[in-house]
């Protein structure tokens, strides 16, 4: 079997300090938020599998129709031999860019799930003889250092996870993926696109809860961490279309008025009746605004591709 490798580029205590840091800004601002990468322990990685199979939650459906369609058009642009994914998860639909890469080298997924990363890595290098698998547990939006494998680099970013940064973290998002590539290096990028407004609330709020229990997870991820009192039950899930920015937001509404506390913050934080807790925002795309946000960080768009129905799109941009 083939070497996999997993490095952990932040200490353990550094994401703790990350977690506390985050919780205790957002839950003391107005009004109250708290970032999703702490959405993804073990149990919110399985809950988001369980989404990318919902009837609702057609994003998963549409990119793995175009990876189908494009992955070999994709190597043949790219001849990439290092392949990085960033966000990577269960790496499910990655297996049709490394069937169609035929020069692959070293596959780089990169994700805060060490149980998401250890599960694929450990299946994708069973699989797969030949194939070095270099897993890294990190934090996309912090700086990553990548391990020195042989070019063309080609970097992909799926999911439409892009759509959860906001929209300065996107800018710097892409700049820092810019600098991760050569000049003619490439970004894979999965954006979902702007649609019927009730396609999009339903793939957010479906009808088994499955969403909805994903949301709330976040607040257990809190409890177990920082030792916080948090009640999943007083909280309904929201998922609402915000037109004006063209992004779902989704929010933990408290159904009472009431205060949970977070001894390892040594904080109180009072809820009112119906107060929102902003959990992520999920963005939507169109294709005039995907090139721009690319062509500012130095990344011209090459090729964009939709599944069948429009819903979904890939992209592929070249370092300049
Ligand atoms: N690419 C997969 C998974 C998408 S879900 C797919 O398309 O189905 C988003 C993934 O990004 C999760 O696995 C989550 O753990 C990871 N993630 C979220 N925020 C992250 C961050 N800041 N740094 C690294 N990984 C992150
Ligand atoms: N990247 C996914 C998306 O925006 C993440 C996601 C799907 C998500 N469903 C969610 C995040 C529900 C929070 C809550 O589609």
């Amino acid at each position: 079997m083939s070497p996999f490798l997993l490095t952990r580029t932040l200490p353990e205590d550094a994401t703790d300090a990350a977690l506390r840091a985050d919780v205790h800004h957002g839950l003391t601002g107005t009004p109250k938020t708290l970032p999703p990468k702490w959405f993804y322990d073990a149990h919110g990685s399985e809950l988001f599998e369980q989404i990318t199979e919902l009837p609702e939650y057609y994003p998963t459906r549409a990119e793995r129709e175009i990876l189908i369609a494009r992955s070999g058009e994709i190597a043949a642009a790219t001849h990439a031999r290092t392949l990085v994914e960033l966000g990577s998860g269960s790496s499910e639909k990655t297996r049709y860019l490394l069937d169609a890469l035929t020069g692959l080298h070293t596959y780089v997924p990169v994700d805060v799930s060490e149980s998401a990363l250890t599960q694929a890595g450990q299946a994708l290098v069973a699989e797969r003889p030949g194939l070095q698998v270099h897993a890294l547990i990190a934090d996309f939006t912090a700086g990553l250092t990548l391990p020195d494998t042989p070019g063309p680099r080609l970097l992909a970013f799926l999911g439409g996870t892009i759509g959860n940064l906001l929209p300065a973290e996107r800018a710097a998002f892409f700049a820092a993926v810019r600098s991760l590539l050569s000049p003619g290096d490439a970004l894979l990028l999965g954006t979902d696109l702007v649609k019927d407004e009730k396609v999009l609330v339903e793939a957010y709020d479906d009808a088994a809860g499955v969403t909805a229990a994903f949301n709330k997870n976040v607040l257990t991820v809190v409890n177990r961490e920082l030792h916080a009192d948090f009640d999943p039950g007083a909280f309904d899930h929201v998922a609402l279309w915000d037109a004006a920015n063209e992004w779902i937001e989704m929010r933990l509404r408290s159904r009472t008025a009431q205060t949970v506390k977070i001894p390892a913050l040594d904080l109180a934080v009072d809820f009112a009746e119906g107060e929102e807790l902003r959990t992520e925002v999920s963005a939507k795309f169109r294709k005039e605004g995907v090139r721009a946000e690319l062509a500012a960080a130095g990344l011209d768009l090459a090729h964009w591709w939709t599944d069948q129905e429009g819903r979904f799109a890939l992209s592929l941009s070249v370092a300049r």
